[in-house]
């Protein structure tokens, strides 16, 4: 266990963490971040989402892959539902006084809460969902943050913001669009409905469904094949995968070609170790 992470935010302790339902072990090349409130089915907060990007902005360097999971039945039941009343969450405020923010200030909320998700994607580490039970709200959107998602055969996905009045706002509609398509996407976020492991399976949302006592092994065997691939080359492959969609397959071969000179270079050229 850490007890603490320094990050561009400063350095916040394993208290701080536990305090935003929150725990983080580091160790050999992993983090595992569990949401860590199941008696609340591991609703979130916004100093939940503020611990997770404090946690990406704090990464020890020598992590490769970061996993998400959920301690207790559920993944994360989304935004705890306190926030819908007037009286909130102790400390953390409740939408109906967020909603008296100026739009600019409120859209900086939104912002830093959206840093919680966003590193999860970036190409030095692999982040990994392992998802049992519901994932529900920002807890779909958390999972779909990662880019991997390892699937009990319980898993309930639940895209239920609209249901709510809200939007999904928490990174979580291109990733869906991306997986599944846009009127998948569109019907999934608009009915509010249930995607279970085996659908999500086949939609794209899961690389792996497994039963739900092999969870933990099963995301255990697959960080491990993650780590034996070397880091940089991961990273620069990373990078291509990312950027494919948006290229043209001249330009992306033009990438291809940029990465794959680096790699011989530091695999085979002057200045490598021992040459
Ligand atoms: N916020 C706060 N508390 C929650 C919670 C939530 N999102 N979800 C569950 N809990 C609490 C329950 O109130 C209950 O507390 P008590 O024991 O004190 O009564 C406890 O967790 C256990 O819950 P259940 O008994 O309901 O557990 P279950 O296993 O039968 O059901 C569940 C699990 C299907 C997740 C159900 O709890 C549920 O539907 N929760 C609400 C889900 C929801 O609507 N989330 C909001 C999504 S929108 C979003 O996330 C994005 C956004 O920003 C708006």
């Amino acid at each position: 266990m850490a007890d603490t992470i320094g990050g561009s935010r400063g350095t916040v302790s394993a208290t701080e963490f536990a305090e935003a339902g929150l725990h983080l072990d580091v160790g050999g090349g992993l983090a595992t971040i569990t949401l860590n409130r199941p008696e609340r089915r591991n609703a979130m907060t916004f100093a939940t989402w503020s611990a997770l990007a404090e946690i990406g902005a704090g990464l020890p360097p020598d992590v490769r892959v970061v996993v998400l999971r959920g301690a207790g039945p559920s993944f994360s039941a989304g935004v705890d539902l306190r926030m819908f009343q007037p009286e909130g969450v102790p400390g953390q405020g409740s939408f109906p006084a967020l909603a008296r923010l100026d739009d600019a200030e409120f859209d900086q909320m939104i912002a830093a809460a959206q840093e919680g998700f966003t590193w999860l994607r970036r190409p030095d580490v692999v982040s990994v969902a392992a998802v049992q039970g519901h994932a529900i709200g920002a807890g779909f959107q958390l999972a779909l943050a990662c880019d991997l998602r390892v699937l009990a055969a319980d898993a309930r996905l639940c895209m239920k913001e609209p249901t709510l009045g809200l939007v999904p706002d928490l990174t979580g509609t291109k990733p869906l669009v991306d997986a599944v398509g846009y009127a998948r996407a569109l019907e999934i976020c608009l009915t509010g409905r249930v995607v279970g492991a085996e659908e999500a399976r086949e939609l794209g949302l899961a690389e792996l469904v497994v039963p739900g006592d092999g969870l933990t092994e099963a995301v255990r065997d697959l960080c491990a094949a993650l780590l034996a691939t070397d880091r940089d080359t991961a990273t620069a492959t990373k990078r291509l995968l990312q950027g494919a969609a948006g290229r043209t397959l001249t330009e992306q071969a033009a990438c291809e070609r940029r990465e794959q000179v680096a790699r011989m270079k530091a695999l085979f050229g002057a200045g490598r170790p021992g040459a």
